[in-house]
């Protein structure tokens, strides 16, 4: 019989889509047969039959994983890897009712997440995209005064709903700006896990206090819909909202009225309800900067996104206990 360690060399992993080649050689330096699904085959179905024969497949969030999918779910596979953080388009019980091990991506993209939150912050607050079209357009009439006036980071309040690790790191660089920084969850957190913010019990009073708002929780069916027509009329006139979470945070058509009425000002979007598609109202209504779901995109978290799966995989093939089951 074959050592552990040669067996785990040997152990069948599927990659279920192309991955950035750094990332590739991670999981390569340890799984050296790994392999990458062709992208002809990358459909649900053609993951299903794919990973016959697979231990462990690692899968994006492009694809839901629901009763259906587990229950197709080749015998074989004892591992599903989320190359993700969030695993809100998982059914978690169909998961354990397969008796599968499921694993992510937690902490580390937290970085990448929180710059990228930061540049949608600025860039609604001094309308980047505004200005971008304009140069493009060939309208520009040169310096003007009153050209495209936004808003200063200094002394504003900015409102981050959900204190997690992606919002500790957005408070720290916000201080660093000058913002003052308030955060709502559904208890206090320890001081150590404040990232230097307020805590604000009542929710009204939270959001009635943000100059930007920032949507920076998971998406449960407690948050499901959070940014509702009575909350958005809570924030005060002018706010600016910033999501890096989960489209579904939001209500769409509440809050494009709000956009269109000028109640809120901008918004820095990078996740929709429903991904791929895209309300498309939010690509013309003026004052939105929408990004394509890159929050976590660059090469250093798709890196140690690659790491954490690996070091989960090779302990639980080692029959010890995973650092990030869900
Ligand atoms: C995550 O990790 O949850 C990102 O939203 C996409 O991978």
């Amino acid at each position: 019989e074959a050592s552990p360690l040669v067996a785990l060399k040997r152990c069948p992993i599927l990659i279920t889509e192309e991955l950035p080649p750094e990332a590739i050689k991670v999981f390569r330096r340890v799984f050296p047969e790994a392999a990458i699904l062709p992208e002809n085959q990358q459909t649900v179905s053609g993951i299903l039959e794919a990973a016959d024969g697979a231990r462990a497949i690692i899968l994006t969030v492009k694809y839901r994983l629901d009763e259906a999918f587990f229950q197709a779910l080749p015998k074989s596979v004892e591992i599903i890897a989320l190359y993700s953080s969030g695993f809100d388009h998982v059914d978690l019980a169909a998961a354990r009712e397969r008796r599968v091990t499921l694993i992510n991506t937690p902490n580390i993209l937290a970085d990448s997440v929180a710059d990228l939150a930061m540049a949608l912050i600025l860039g609604a607050a001094r309308r980047v995209l505004e200005g971008v079209d304009l140069i493009r357009s060939g309208r520009w009439a040169g310096f003007s005064p009153t050209l495209l006036l936004g808003k200063e980071m200094r002394g504003r309040v900015l409102g981050i709903f959900g204190m997690g690790n992606i919002g500790r790191e957005v408070s720290t660089r916000a201080q660093a700006f000058g913002m003052n920084v308030a955060y709502r969850n559904r208890t206090q957190l320890p001081r150590e896990n404040e990232g230097g913010a307020r805590y604000v019990a009542d929710e009204r009073a939270f959001l009635e206090g943000c100059d930007i708002l920032l949507l920076a929780a998971p998406l449960t069916p407690e948050t499901h819909k959070f940014l509702n027509a009575e909350r958005i009329r809570w924030l005060p006139q002018g706010a600016i909202v910033v999501n890096i979470s989960r489209g579904e945070l939001i209500d769409d058509d509440a809050f494009l009225d709000a956009l269109l009425n000028r109640h809120v000002a901008a918004a820095g979007l990078d996740v929709y309800t429903n991904e791929p598609a895209v309300d498309q109202r939010y690509l013309t209504t003026p004052g939105v900067l929408p990004l394509p779901h890159i929050g976590s995109a660059t090469i250093e978290a798709r890196i140690a996104m690659a790491e954490t799966l690996v070091d989960d995989i090779e302990r639980i093939l080692l029959g010890e206990r995973p650092s990030n089951a869900l």
